[in-house]
């Protein structure tokens, strides 16, 4: 009965890592188009950083032009705007390791976690994204409000 019970709560948490594969995948076309690579580094992020999160030994942080105008227009924020978007590539070893992204929406922050082939791995608002990224501003991690 015991084992039942976790059996059940481990694929609960399963089917909550994933609450929106089509969406996940819907945007990481959309930020292929756009070649997110090409886009403005994030502040602190000039190039290839190492980093200590959970997303590999070292990043490449790129955010789009509406998140890149907030920052350079300086005013003073309590909130990134509507139709921010930062992607990440996370590597280790040198090697691609997974694409994580979080795009402002109407209702909030919509995240997705990919495989480096674009593989769906957590979407939605999965408690494993937001409970460590909430100690950020407005949920974001490498760096700060203007
Ligand atoms: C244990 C804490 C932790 C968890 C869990 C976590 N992150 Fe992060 N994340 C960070 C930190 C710290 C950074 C910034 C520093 C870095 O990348 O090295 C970051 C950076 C990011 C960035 C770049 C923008 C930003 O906020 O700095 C994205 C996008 C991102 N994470 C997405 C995700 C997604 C999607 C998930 C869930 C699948 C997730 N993260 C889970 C700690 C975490």
């Amino acid at each position: 009965m015991h084992r039942l019970a976790v059996a059940i709560v481990v694929l609960g948490l399963l089917g909550c890592r994933n609450q929106d594969e089509a969406g996940a995948q819907s945007l990481w076309e959309s930020f292929h188009e756009a070649d997110y690579r090409s886009w403005e580094r994030a502040p602190g992020y000039p190039g290839r950083t190492p980093s200590t999160a959970s997303h590999g030994d070292a990043v490449e942080i790129f955010v789009n032009d509406t998140l890149a105008e907030a920052l350079a227009a300086g005013a003073p924020l309590t909130a990134w705007p509507e139709g921010s978007l930062i992607v990440k590539d996370g590597f280790k070893g040198g090697e691609p390791h997974l694409v994580a992204a979080m795009e402002k929406r109407e209702d909030g922050w919509f995240w997705a976690e990919y495989e480096p082939d674009g593989e769906v791995s957590f979407s939605g608002s999965p408690r494993v994204c937001t409970k460590c990224h909430d100690a950020g501003a407005d949920y974001v991690r490498a760096f700060g409000f203007p």
